[in-house]
């Protein structure tokens, strides 16, 4: 490591090299397996961190051992001028990659600015190609605009690969249709499985349509899967081949086998707070650091802190398991 801080290490030795970075908890649909029906309001713009503080944020952790970004929401789009924050962030040198999770609404009038100011991958929430599902799953219309954008975001040449989440209850039907969409285009396609993270508190393990199920089916469905190598030890989807296919299924199972021993992500919340981890019950105030206007070195301390109080792992299993208070899109997907 190259910068003028320490590494982000924790106790059990995992270098942090992946920020998420959420821009809004604002969306502009539903998802049963995230947002309530009715929302009480959305952080009023005074309160979400600014593209000047995230920069420094930022900045700051790249002088550690920050090197790849993701941003996230809420839905991310619904943040005005994303693409200037983009090309803040890109100027930062020790940024390798900058990534973003969106539910692909918006992105066909905004994937090619954002390329053009330095995104280079996105994963698109896939979860149905019908609309009547698509409406029982995020209370609202739009699958259409959905699939516009991911062509949108195939045709600016940026790396783009879906994201499924099976409700068992709810889009089960879906999932050979979401395959044989991806395999078709030559995209990867990611299954990830529930998890408690639901505003409504609705999760159940009755819900989870686990890896192991869908890699069954799959099976049943293609014949043989091949398990790819993985490249990064980081990343969390084991992925597939299917024989004579073009495209990728991949498994992101965090439910029926926790991939923790590999984190090494790190969250900044739209209000400016560092989270160690998805499921985590503590958070520290970057957001006040930075209205402080405190220097980079001591926004490297603060995410230290955060980074050595990490548990080994996210505890869902345990009998004492609690909910985290916030739900998905208030600590970004
Ligand atoms: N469990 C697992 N993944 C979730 N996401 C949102 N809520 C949950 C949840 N409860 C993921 C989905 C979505 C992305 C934005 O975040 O994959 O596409
Ligand atoms: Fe919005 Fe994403 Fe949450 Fe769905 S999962 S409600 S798209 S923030």
């Amino acid at each position: 490591m190259s910068g003028p801080f320490p590494p982000l290490i924790d106790r059990f030795g995992r270098v942090h090299q992946s920020l998420r970075i959420s821009v809004t908890d604002a969306c502009n649909i539903r998802c049963r397996y995230c947002m309530p029906e009715q929302v009480a309001g959305f952080l009023p713009q005074h309160r979400l961190l600014s593209f000047e503080h995230i920069t420094k944020v930022v900045t700051a952790l790249a002088g550690s051992s920050i090197r790849k970004l993701r941003i996230t929401g809420g839905e991310p789009l619904m943040r005005p001028q994303l693409p200037q924050l983009v090309s803040q962030l890109r100027s930062i040198p020790e940024i390798e990659k900058i990534a973003m999770t969106t539910n692909g609404m918006m992105l066909e009038e905004s994937a090619s600015s954002l390329v053009e100011a330095g995104l280079s991958h996105f994963n698109i929430s896939l979860d149905t190609l019908q609309e009547e599902t698509f409406h029982r799953l995020t209370r609202r219309e739009g699958v259409h605009r959905v699939l516009a954008g991911i062509e949108g975001a195939i045709r600016t040449k940026a790396s783009v690969r879906l994201n499924a989440l099976i409700m068992r209850d709810i889009n089960f039907d879906d999932i050979l249709p979401l395959v044989e969409f991806a395999l078709e285009r030559g995209l990867v396609l990611r299954f990830i499985e529930f998890m408690p993270l639901d505003a409504d508190r609705q999760w159940s393990r009755q819900q989870v349509v686990s890896g192991a199920e869908l890699r069954a089916l799959l099976q049943q469905r293609f014949g043989s899967i091949e398990p790819i190598t993985r490249t990064e030890s980081s990343q969390p989807s084991t992925d597939y081949r299917i024989a004579n296919q073009l495209g990728v299924v991949g498994f992101i199972d965090p439910v029926s086998s926790p991939f923790c021993e590999q984190c090494d992500r790190l969250r900044l919340t739209a209000d400016g707070k560092f989270r160690n981890c998805l499921f985590g019950r503590e958070e520290w105030d970057v957001g006040r650091l930075c209205r402080e206007n405190a220097s980079v070195a001591q926004i490297h301390t603060l995410a230290l802190d955060c980074v050595r109080s990490k548990h080994a792992s996210h505890g869902i299993s345990d009998s004492q398991f609690q909910q985290p208070e916030r739900a998905m899109y208030q600590i970004g997907g």
